[in-house]
């Protein structure tokens, strides 16, 4: 739905970004700024800010940044559109209906009542495990060391004996028969009418990232099988796109997610104070889900179980991270099972040594390779040699791939020189694999080459942002085609035209890009750190030095284009002339 500039910026206005931002995270007024722990990264000092004045938010230490709807899209994971909405509605302002096709809104009301009827399941199975005929379900859960907590937390429940009692229920509630079919909890059958698919089990509501129960799995409480039902794939929930304890880990502010196999590891994980465990939901593990972890962690940590199947999995699951950018570890939890039974045995601090020795996923992968090989017989040992070359052929980057090559040698005893000559012979004959295409994320920090030339740029803007004043003096020297950075041109134009009015609102200025990356940038530039300077006079050569830089950049950048721009032969010569002129003139402060 495309919503008119005047409407966003309504939106916006009526939204104080010091009141939204209190209502998720505690900020505390520090002279112009409130500020307070990051919500983007783990920090133990307060470098997160919200200006109330520039109506933004800006953070020192992982560079996150933006306005009220950045700051929405970022903490919900919501795109632009959706933060629009979720803030129109916090301020009682209507926004138009999208005109929809029929099919869409169809969709969409389906969609709806598919999660409402799962919440209605999900509550009915909570109040079950606390009655009466939950008390087994109750028991069991108890035995294995769930403490009330943590089954309220995970809204765990009970499916009982009776076959119809769910069906039933949701009757009364005024769901069809349909509805209940389509949502996978319950069927007709023409012998028994229609049924309950679950009973007799532990129920595990599974939880979207917004902690919308999209599907259950229901386990039985002893050896019975199948061991675990699940829901199976609807409307609203798609097992290749959500993790079980995804809705918890992605607000646990660790850079790491520990992947665990099964329901039971993440909740014991939780319940020992891991809140960064997830699991896939009873298949393997999927680029989906991967994707979905990107958001949210650099690495990942597998958990998986320790016999043959789990190292399996733990194979496959690091194909997939490594596809899709992320890094990935290895736990050893021999000689337990699983996190479960890890946890239960030696407890929290030991798991936590385990992370902290957790294998580098390229060894894990060559110490399961070695296993097929006998490094006694030399013939064995050169083939065992070779899958190392091929293998460190995957590194694109020559840094990781020379550093890789020397881990190697030395922890395998090859001589370095014919490491090397080995992996190039590979690479010659089948290519080095291409760069990874690395997601943009608001959190990575960037090490850029331009960030020299931008940064003056950026100072500048900060600058005439924090004493708009400033403006009519050094107007004249100033075009937005002198920034050359397009997210800063876009800016300047926009805070230019401003300041020729009068009235700066950088805030607003920000709604003008969707992606949240550009945000995060803009709101970069309106917060660059200024130097603190004593005095009237070093404030006035600092200010003069980033005016002058960001001219010579300009007449430098096109001079480059001379012939191949119309706009860069006017610019160079009024360029000229305005940087010799700039460099005699006095700009005073005051
Ligand atoms: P596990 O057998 O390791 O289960 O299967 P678990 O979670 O550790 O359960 P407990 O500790 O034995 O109670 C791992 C995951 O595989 C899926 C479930 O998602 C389970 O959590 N699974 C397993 C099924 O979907 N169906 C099954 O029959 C078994
Ligand atoms: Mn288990």
């Amino acid at each position: 739905m495309y919503y008119p500039d005047e409407l966003i910026e309504e939106v916006r206005a009526r939204n104080d970004i010091v009141d939204v931002v209190s209502g998720y995270v505690r900020i505390q007024k520090k002279g112009n700024s409130y500020f307070g722990l990051c919500p983007f990264h783990n920090e133990k000092s307060p470098s997160f800010s919200v200006s109330q004045s520039k109506q933004m938010f800006y953070c020192f230490g992982c560079g996150a940044g933006g306005n009220v709807f950045t700051f929405v899209m970022q903490y919900e994971n919501y795109s632009f559109q959706e933060a629009v909405k979720l803030l129109a509605q916090r301020a009682g302002i209507n926004l138009p209906e999208a005109e929809y096709s029929e099919e869409a809104k169809k969709r969409d009301s389906q969609r709806a009542r598919l999660l409402e009827v799962n919440k209605e399941a999900a509550k009915y199975f909570y109040y079950q495990l606390r009655g009466k005929s939950g008390q087994a379900g109750y028991q069991y859960l108890r035995k294995r060391q769930l403490s009330d907590e943590t089954i309220k937390k995970f809204g765990l429940g009970f499916a009982n004996m009776a076959s119809d009692d769910l069906v039933r229920y949701l009757r009364t509630k005024g769901y069809d028969d349909r509805l209940i079919t389509e949502a996978g909890l319950g069927s007709f059958d023409e012998k028994y009418g229609m049924h309950d698919k679950f009973w007799n089990r532990v129920m595990f509501p599974i939880q979207d990232i917004n902690h919308k129960v999209i599907g259950f799995g229901g386990r039985v409480m002893g050896d019975g099988k199948p061991k675990y039902l699940n829901s199976p794939e609807t409307m609203i929930f798609d097992k290749s796109r959500n993790l079980y304890g995804m809705n918890f880990a992605r607000t646990a502010r660790t850079d790491n997610v520990i992947l665990c196999e099964g329901y039971m590891d993440v909740i014991a994980m939780h319940q020992a104070g891991f809140a960064q465990a997830a699991a896939s939901l009873g298949t393997s593990f999927t680029a989906g889900q991967a994707n979905l972890l990107r958001r949210y962690a650099r690495e990942v940590i597998l958990a998986y179980d320790s016999d043959g199947a789990g190292i399996s999995a733990a194979l496959r699951a690091i194909n997939i991270l490594k596809e899709v950018g992320l890094t990935g570890k290895v736990l050893d939890l021999k000689p337990y099972k699983d996190p479960d039974e890890f946890m239960k045995n030696l407890g929290r601090e030991a798991f936590e040594e385990r992370i902290r020795n957790a294998e580098n996923s390229f060894f894990f992968e060559l110490r399961i390779l070695q296993k097929d090989y006998d490094l006694g017989d030399p013939e064995s040992k050169t083939r065992f040699h070779r899958e190392i070359a091929k293998k460190l052929c995957g590194f694109s980057e020559e840094v990781e791939r020379e550093n890789y090559m020397e881990a190697v040698a030395d922890k395998y005893h090859i001589g370095f020189e014919n490491l090397r000559k080995l992996v190039y012979t590979y690479a010659a004959q089948t290519g080095l694999a291409a760069p990874a295409v690395r997601p943009k994320s608001g959190i990575q920090k960037k090490n850029d080459p331009r960030e020299n030339q931008k940064k003056p740029q950026k100072l500048l803007l900060t600058w005439l942002v924090e004493e708009p004043e400033l403006w009519p003096k050094v107007k004249k020297y100033l075009s937005p085609e002198d920034f050359t950075e397009d997210l800063y041109r876009t800016i300047a134009g926009k805070l230019f035209e401003d300041l020729d009015g009068g009235r700066i609102n950088p805030a607003a200025i920000i709604s003008m890009f969707a992606e949240e990356e550009q945000q995060r940038e803009a709101a970069e530039v309106f917060n660059t750190k200024l130097m603190e300077l004593a005095t009237k006079g070093e404030r006035e050569k600092a200010f003069h030095d980033i005016l002058l830089s960001v001219k010579k950049n300009s007449l430098d950048y096109f001079s480059a284009r001379l012939g191949a721009d119309v706009l860069a032969i006017t610019k160079v010569v009024a360029g000229k002339k305005e940087l010799e002129e700039l460099s005699k003139t006095h700009i005073s402060l005051d």
